[in-house]
């Protein structure tokens, strides 16, 4: 068993960095009653994949122009070349970001806070690659106010509250919480904290 159950592309970063397909199947059941997405940091999309599986057409974007084509691969793969479409550029970019029609947005920024020791994770929004707080506004400014951030297990309820009403899945496998999601949903009017586990992954 691997992270991943097709043969996918990837680099030994973005393997690391990656969502794995079982807990972005989980995001994407949370996620099914919308009919169109955009990934905003896309890599090499495990999360398009699993949420173009529900939707009509979901895009990636990515800085990085390797797992773009890597992308395109695993997109193949995982049968849903039909719906996705990936933009290769800057998430920050105001004017790729205005072109983009969906009805959700689903953000992964990198939490490592220094490359040479990417298992340290940043416990603040403002010190991810790119700025998640920035990243957050300009999407809702641009795109949808329907927004999902993953960060990392050391960002507090406290500071995803500051972003606005959400609620708070903590992705919990092998006996530990992994990482978080942060729901903000036009359907959502209050906070809420919530534990998932998804039980024995200790294949990935
Ligand atoms: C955590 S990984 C994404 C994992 C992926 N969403 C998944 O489901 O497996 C973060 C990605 O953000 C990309 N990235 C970092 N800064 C970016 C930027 N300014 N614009 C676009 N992509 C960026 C990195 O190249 C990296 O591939």
């Amino acid at each position: 068993m691997n992270k991943f159950s097709k043969d996918i592309l990837y680099d030994e970063d973005a393997y690391y960095m990656s969502c794995p397909e079982v807990v972005a199947n989980y995001l994407a059941e949370l996620l099914k009653s919308y009919k169109t997405a955009v990934e905003l940091c896309s890599a090499i999309a495990i999360t398009v994949c699993a949420l173009a599986k529900h939707m009509d057409k979901v895009y990636g974007v990515e800085i990085d122009s390797k797992r773009i084509e890597m992308a395109k691969n695993n997109a193949k793969l995982y049968g849903v070349s039909d719906k996705v479409e990936f933009i290769q550029g800057d998430v920050l970019d105001t004017n790729l970001l205005k072109n983009i029609k969906a009805s959700v947005a689903v953000l992964d920024p990198d939490w490592s806070v220094d490359k040479n020791t990417p298992k340290i994770h940043s416990n603040s929004l403002a010190n991810t690659t790119p700025n998640a707080i920035e990243l957050f506004n300009k999407v809702k400014e641009n795109i949808t106010s329907n927004l999902v951030i993953r960060v990392s297990k050391n960002v507090s309820f406290n500071d995803l509250k500051e972003l606005g009403v959400c609620h708070v899945y903590n992705i919990i496998y092998d006996g530990r919480i992994r990482f978080k999601y942060a729901l903000y949903l036009d359907n959502i009017k209050e906070y809420k904290e919530i534990d998932t586990d998804l039980g024995d992954l200790s294949y990935l």
